[in-house]
């Protein structure tokens, strides 16, 4: 038998063998055999030596040609078998630890959620419940339980969704002070956060779509006091002990006196800095002592007992709190604004 029929044998026997194998560990005994230094090809190579150069050439080249195809047969069969093996090791239930895997990426905190949630941590502390409410309601606790009935030119200042005759998407929290006081009785101390929508014009500092949180409180002998120690309180607990608040006077149908809030800017602590415009002040929302007409509507007697309220806007804490310029961010769920907020 010549050389070139020796190697075809050997290709030959290589492929028999590499098919007979079940286990993993034996394909090293099969490369030592025809591969390995003392193997099946160098035994053949051994033999070259009495051969004219050309048939040294051509022999040579077979040679390296059947190592090339007895390594890839080895390479396919024992890719095979592993796979073979690891679908019986899951089928088993085992964990596959050598797969490698993207890992998704990781959510984050909107920056509203993480303010909301300090909101609520803060009026919690101070023994308030919270209360949610819907977000399509009807034009009765929207306006006219609050003292704004239809003739009235406050109704301008909210531009509504109206969704049918009677109902629109909430324009602030408010009527959710009608809804709780028409069904329990005081002592109550409440906020209540939740979106609002508005058919205002969009732009850095208008949604149409925003966040509130109301918060109230009614019991015997409440006083402008207590609501000014509240928000004081929180002020302090939300942006630092050093925080200072303002109330000027403002004008809501559904409170009397009404005031407009406002915190010492929490990130020049009132130096003057681009965030409150070099005021030191940062208006964060509505408050003032419930209107006795709204305690009327609700069934209270306005002799008996007194409340306050608050309304305060989210975006705008957040925003300034976190730096951030246009109230558009918070709806686009750009991960590169998101990923920036750990709580
Ligand atoms: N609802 C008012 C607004 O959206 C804010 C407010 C709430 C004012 C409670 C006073 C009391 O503008």
């Amino acid at each position: 038998m010549g050389l070139k029929e020796e190697l075809n044998v050997i290709l030959q026997e290589a492929g028999k063998e590499v098919k007979k194998i079940k286990d993993k560990k034996l394909f090293d005994e099969i490369r030592v055999k025809f591969l390995g230094k003392k193997g099946e090809l160098k035994n053949i190579l051994g033999k070259l030596g009495s051969l004219s150069v050309e048939e040294k050439k051509e022999i040579g080249q077979l040679a390296n040609e059947v190592k090339d195809k007895i390594q890839e047969m080895i390479d396919e069969a024992s890719e095979r078998i592993e796979k073979q093996e690891r679908s019986a090791r899951l089928k088993k239930g085992v964990g596959d630890i050598s797969v490698s895997r993207d890992i998704p990426p990781i959510g984050y905190y909107h920056p509203l959620t993480v303010v909301l949630e300090r909101m609520i941590g803060v009026f919690k502390n101070m023994g308030f419940t919270v209360e949610e409410g819907p977000e399509l309601e009807e034009e009765y606790y929207n306006f006219d339980a609050l003292n704004i009935p239809w003739y009235h030119p406050a109704r301008d200042d909210h531009d509504s969704f109206y969704i049918s005759k009677g109902k629109l998407m909430r324009t602030h929290t408010s009527p959710m002070q009608a809804r709780i006081m028409e069904k329990r009785k005081p002592p109550l101390a409440v906020v209540v956060p939740g979106r609002c929508f508005r058919r205002d014009a969009v732009d850095a500092t208008h949604g149409h779509t925003f966040y509130q949180m109301e918060g109230f409180v009614v019991d015997k002998h409440i006083t402008f006091a207590d609501l000014k120690g509240t928000l004081l309180t929180w002020a302090k607990m939300m942006f630092g002990p050093q925080t200072q608040i303002r109330m000027r006077p403002d004008y809501f149908p559904f409170t009397e006196p009404s005031g407009e809030v406002g915190v010492t800017c929490p990130v020049c602590g009132g130096k003057l800095c681009p965030v409150c415009k070099h005021t030191g002040w940062i208006e964060i929302g509505g408050c003032g002592m419930i209107d006795p007409e709204v305690l009327k509507n609700v069934g209270y007697d306005p002799e008996n007992v007194s409340g306050f309220a608050f309304g305060m806007g989210l975006e705008r804490i957040a925003m300034t709190v976190y730096g951030i310029r246009d109230i558009r961010y918070f709806m686009e769920n750009d991960m590169r604004l998101l990923e920036q907020f750990v709580k």
